[in-house]
């Protein structure tokens, strides 16, 4: 297992750009199944995530080229229905991909999905969806088996914003016959940024970045080229990483609107945040006050994945912060290995709460998954002494070359086998 190791103490200074959005490109990736042309996506993140559902798309028969940042995707040869078992339980998001597999092949045969290290996982909202569009669902022994004569439009009332129950009824209703609106539908970037695309590629959605999308079944989807939103999560995990450190650090391919519930956090945390046509600027030069309040909540609220980030800052912060995760059932994971470091957290339930102490101490610890990852990285940035990160696979799972970028910045940041 590869390892982080990490000497705490330097300040971040610099200029960074961000990476592709993991969560944009993922279902991007899906809805090349839509079309028998070709879809060019630059500014790909290149990372764990986004190799696997590459791998996925290649093992039922898509082409796919990867040349630097830019992916080329062709599924015309695309032969298969059923997707392997090792892959759809490599990443939870190959559930992304189950629309797509029935619109067009009628038919479909998928595991379950990875449970993911932060929570159950459920895929209920995904299958009740596909349920009510004249798709048959048959679940047994650990395998989901759809199967359709017709994918009809329906009108779905999500009982939670999920975001990939959003996405997978988006795709699976673009072809479909009639009209499908979709209720209490999530109203995160990411699902506008698939509206989008999909639009490019032929379709007819609206709403979406609303509770409310409509999505018109069309004949045929076509090709497109399509350059990569870049990743708020990413964005903010830096930004966090100068609030601990105490330092300064130009962000260039940002988009700040996707960014404002953090950059509030930030501010009220005492960090000089300025926002400009094309890069977002973070100083810090004392310690960071506390945030009162960090409740994680679909968008626009705070963004469950960076709750850990917001764990670690809080840890060294100056007074007591709130930290409450109300959208996954088990995402504290990384808190034990914070106490480990030397930080004052009492957990109740989905509550945290943090106070904050002038040091953390450097010792091994691990990533239980991959914001928590982020999240211990970051506390090593500022420990005193030595930290080790283990497990981190999970960190390069979302995060593109996140050693290299941070001892750009001046960390004292290596990676070992
Ligand atoms: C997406 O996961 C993201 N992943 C997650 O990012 C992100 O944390 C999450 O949305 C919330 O923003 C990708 O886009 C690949 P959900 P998803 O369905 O779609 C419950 C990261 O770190 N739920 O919105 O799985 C679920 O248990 C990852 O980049 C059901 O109950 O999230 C959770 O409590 C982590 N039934 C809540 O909804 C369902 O059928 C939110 O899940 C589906 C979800």
């Amino acid at each position: 297992m590869a390892k982080y190791i990490i000497n705490g103490g330097s300040k971040l200074f610099g200029e960074i750009e961000i990476q592709g959005a993991k969560n944009v490109a993922l279902p991007v990736f899906a809805s090349a199944l839509l079309t028998d042309e070709q879809v060019i996506i630059h500014g790909c993140p290149l990372i764990r995530d986004a190799h696997n559902m590459l791998s996925m798309l290649k093992s039922i028969g898509s082409k796919v080229k990867l040349e630097g940042n830019t992916v080329m995707i062709n599924c015309a040869d695309a032969d298969s229905w059923e997707m392997p078992d090792s892959l759809a339980k490599e990443i939870r998001s190959s559930i992304f991909m189950l629309g797509p597999v029935i619109s067009r092949f009628k038919k479909a045969k998928f595991t379950y999905p990875g449970g993911c290290e932060i929570g159950t996982r459920p895929i209920d909202l995904h299958l009740k969806g596909l349920r009510e569009m004249n798709i048959n669902v048959r679940e047994f022994s650990g395998y989901i088996y759809c199967e359709t004569d017709e994918i009809k439009g329906a009108h779905i009332h999500l009982d939670y914003p999920s975001v990939g129950a959003t996405e997978n009824i988006m795709m699976a209703a673009i072809k479909a016959k009639g009209e499908t609106i979709i209720r209490n539908a999530a109203r995160e970037p990411e699902i506008v940024e698939l509206q989008n695309v999909i639009n490019q590629m032929g379709g007819r959605v609206s709403g979406a970045g609303t509770s409310t999308i409509t999505i018109e079944g069309v004949k045929k989807l076509y090709g497109l080229t399509y350059h990569c939103l870049s990743d708020r999560i990413v964005a903010g995990t830096y930004m966090t990483a100068v609030a601990m450190t105490k330092g300064n650090l130009i962000l260039r391919n940002t988009k700040d609107e996707h960014l404002y519930s953090i950059i509030s956090k930030l501010k009220e945390a005492g960090a000089n945040i300025k926002i400009y046509d094309d890069a977002i600027s973070i100083i810090v030069k004392d310690r960071i006050k506390e945030m009162h309040l960090i409740e994680t909540a679909p968008y626009p609220g705070f963004p469950t994945d960076m709750q850990a980030q917001m764990c670690a800052c809080c840890c060294v912060s100056d007074g007591t912060s709130i930290v409450i995760e109300n959208v996954f059932d088990n995402r504290f994971k990384h808190i034990a290995e914070l106490i480990r470091m030397g930080a004052n957290i009492t957990v109740k339930n989905r509550v945290a709460i943090v106070r904050g102490v002038k040091t953390l101490y450097g010792t091994d610890v691990i990533a239980m998954d991959l914001r928590g990852g982020a999240g211990l990285l970051m506390a090593g940035l500022v420990a005193e002494g030595e930290t080790i990160v283990e497990n981190i696979e999970l960190v390069e799972r979302g995060y593109e070359k996140i050693d290299e970028v941070l001892r750009s910045l001046g960390a004292n940041i290596i990676k070992s086998r």
